[in-house]
């Protein structure tokens, strides 16, 4: 967040500087941008005594300042945007590159109360100062509100927030160059996921969203921690990344492939492998596993290699069950849909045998959730009827309903 609230103690001169020495340490540790400037706002509420420090950042392409700031008593963040050419003082001060020192906001008509009426706060004496790089480009606005012993900020505060500006603002600049380059990773891994599957599915960013969310929530619910659970989010919608080696007349087949049609189809899994096979970042490697595996069976039936048990890595054991519920739940050119908690007691069905019993334990702790997310889909966005669903009754295997239990 890059708002913190709360009545700091009054420090030393000696704390201070202290606390100077621990600002420098702890910024230029943290690449999450987040992180990074709820770690700046705590500190700056700290340093300089005061009721509320806020970071607003330049949006260049949006031409918007944004910030996020803690919103009631669950501290839940939102993050509020002000344009860039607005008469505020955080616009003004991104434009102007100059200071802004208000003794009573209130009666300031640079001053906008919005933030406060969400925040349930009182702002009274205000400054705000340009975050400059080294360059002397604005990057955003650091603000803080009410000095603790209730006097107006004086020159000695301007000082000392803006050579906290100056000390952060390279740390900014670089957990910003991640954030870029980490959110076109994942536009480049969901773009190729999109690649793989938008010929065979009715709706591919439905399906890629709800087999990310889903495994994400197993892996949270197995214990994982948040930073593994998102590798697992991330790299699960290239798990069949290998269906683009596959032919039409296979992939789309309306209808049960014969056994031969089906052997080719199991490559997918073979080729999926050799895609990803060697891959340097996390994320990829996790992809790899996932798309090589993601078809084994917990006893040893599934393919490409019959591997059993614990010997399947666990992030195929967890993609596996958020892709089969997946599947069950959407039409196919092969199948109808199943509802939802049909699909929820097959996956039951399955533990100990195509599933591993924990992750199918995991996944009976999410399922109100998951629920909520597939019901709220149909009632959203109502499909028609898929071509193909008439014709598949129709087959002599039929897919097309749940199996008896
Ligand atoms: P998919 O459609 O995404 O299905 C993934 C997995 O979900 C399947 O893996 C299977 O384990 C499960 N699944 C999907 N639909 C049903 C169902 O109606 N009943 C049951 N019991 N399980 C279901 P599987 O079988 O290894 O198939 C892998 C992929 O091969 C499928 O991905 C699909 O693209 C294709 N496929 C499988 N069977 C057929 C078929 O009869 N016709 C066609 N055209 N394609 C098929
Ligand atoms: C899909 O049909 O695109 C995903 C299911 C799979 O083959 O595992
Ligand atoms: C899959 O991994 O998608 C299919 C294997 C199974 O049914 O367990
Ligand atoms: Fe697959």
């Amino acid at each position: 967040m890059t708002e913190f609230k709360s009545d700091p103690p009054k420090l030393s001169a000696d704390e201070k500087l202290n606390l100077l020495v621990e600002f420098g340490a702890r910024i230029s540790s943290e690449l999450r941008l987040d992180k990074l400037l709820d770690i700046i706002a705590q500190q700056i509420t700290r340093m300089l005594n005061v009721g509320r420090c806020t970071i607003y950042l330049k949006d260049g392409e949006r031409h918007e300042l944004w910030s996020k700031i803690a919103q009631g008593r669950g501290l839940e963040h939102t993050e509020i945007r002000v344009p860039l050419n607005g008469n505020n003082v955080v616009a003004i001060v991104a434009r102007t590159g100059q200071t802004i020192n208000m003794p009573n906001a209130y009666e300031d008509d640079r001053f906008s109360m919005d933030v406060d009426m969400v925040t349930d706060f009182r702002t009274h004496s205000l400054l705000a100062v340009p975050l400059k790089n080294n360059a002397g480009k604005v990057l955003g606005v650091f603000q803080v509100a009410n000095k603790a012993d209730g006097t107006p900020f004086d020159k000695k505060d301007e000082g000392i927030l803006l050579l906290l500006a100056t000390l952060a603002s390279s740390s900014i600049e670089i957990a910003r160059l991640y954030q870029d380059v980490h959110v076109a990773q994942l536009e480049t891994i969901y773009r190729l996921a999109v690649t793989a599957e938008y010929r065979d599915q009715q709706d591919t960013r439905a399906h890629l969203k709800n087999i990310s969310i889903i495994s994400y929530l197993l892996a949270l619910a197995l214990g994982m921690n948040k930073k593994e659970a998102e590798l697992i989010k991330n790299a699960s919608p290239l798990h069949d990344i290998g269906k683009v080696a596959l032919a039409d007349n296979i992939l789309l087949k309306p209808g049960r492939l014969t056994p031969e049609e089906f052997e080719i189809m199991k490559s997918h899994t073979i080729y999926g492998g050799r895609i990803l096979e060697g891959a340097h970042s996390k994320v990829l490697q996790v992809a790899h596993k996932m798309s090589l595996y993601h078809h084994e069976k917990w006893n040893g039936t599934g393919y490409p290699k019959g591997l059993k048990g614990e010997d399947i890595p666990l992030e195929a054991r967890i993609i596996t069950v958020a892709d089969v519920f997946d599947a069950l739940c959407v039409a196919r050119v092969y199948k109808k849909a199943w509802k939802t908690d049909d699909a929820y007691l097959y996956i039951l069905g399955e533990s100990g045998k195509a599933f591993d019993p924990r992750i199918v334990a995991a996944f009976k702790k999410i399922y109100s959730s998951v629920r909520k997310l597939y019901l709220n889909q149909t009632a959203a966005a109502p499909q028609p009827p898929a071509p193909a669903r008439e014709e598949k009754t129709k087959q002599p295997f039929d897919f097309s309903e749940p199996a008896k239990m």
